[in-house]
């Protein structure tokens, strides 16, 4: 799974390269990916990429500082980014640790529309890729069920209270996640395979399975899962490509 999903992440980094010159990303948290960050880190896929026209963004962090064990922003770091003496500016970390997560959240609206060259408050930019995960109970990013942000239809970031966890996380929104060109959710695990048979296969019920606010583009949507998360879904989904990123 991991290698299919680093296979993914080379495949669109490179047509958004040959087409644009650009290719702006949005990862995902959580520990699935950890391992496909680190699959880009090295050969074979690292010198597949020119990394130096790249910018990366993050779907959600939570509220901690950039060096906390739990922050999104340090896993992807320690999993592929430290290896790779990027510009920093191309790193555009979610300010997790502020006092006022809605200022933090305001504040990377702003440099969403900087770096992506448009105004802040129109349409949202649309990122060439978004890596999700998804939580047991179908969250994705942080879009948590029957919280606030599910229901935001402008903001592109938003600070959003859970009180599950009792604390409050930074998210990207549906009207951003949703313009993306592609969007590739990573799925491991026996504990996810209820919550994924729901999200794809279940009726529509988008405040108890935040997963299925996000539909992209047709086309747009990429779900790479292991046999585990798979166990329960009636419909088989189509295997991965095998041939290497070209
Ligand atoms: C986060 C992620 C979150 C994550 C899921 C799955 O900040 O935790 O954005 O949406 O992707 O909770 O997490 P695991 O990959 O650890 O199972």
């Amino acid at each position: 799974m991991s290698a299919a999903a680093a296979q993914e992440f080379v495949r669109c980094a490179r047509t958004a390269l040959a087409a644009r010159g650009r290719f702006m990303v949005a990862l995902a948290g959580g520990s699935t990916p950890r391992r496909s960050y680190e699959r880009l880190g090295v050969e074979p896929l690292r010198g597949q990429v020119d990394w130096n026209r790249l910018e990366f963004f993050w779907g959600d962090e939570r509220a901690v500082p950039p060096d906390h064990r739990d922050s999104n922003y340090r896993m992807a770091c320690e999993a592929l980014l430290n290896g790779l003496a990027l510009d920093p500016l191309r790193i555009h970390r979610m300010e997790g640790e502020r006092a006022d997560l809605d200022a933090a959240a305001r504040d990377y609206e702003a440099e969403l529309a900087r770096a992506f060259g448009m105004a802040p408050s129109g349409e949202p930019p649309a990122f060439d890729l978004v890596m999700l995960g998804m939580g047991p109970d179908g969250h994705t990013a942080s879009l948590f069920p029957h919280t606030a942000a599910l229901r935001e239809t402008t903001r592109w970031v938003v600070a959003n209270p859970v009180p599950r966890l009792g604390t409050q996380r930074l998210t990207l929104t549906a009207p951003i996640l949703n313009r993306a060109a592609r969007v590739v959710f990573l799925v491991a695990g026996a504990e996810k395979a209820e919550a994924l048979a729901e999200v794809l296969e279940g009726p529509a019920d988008p405040a108890r399975l935040p997963s299925q606010l996000i539909r992209p583009r047709p086309g747009g949507l990429v779900w790479i899962v292991d046999r585990l998360a798979a166990a329960r879904l009636t419909r088989p989904l189509a295997s991965p490509p095998t041939q290497p990123a070209t």
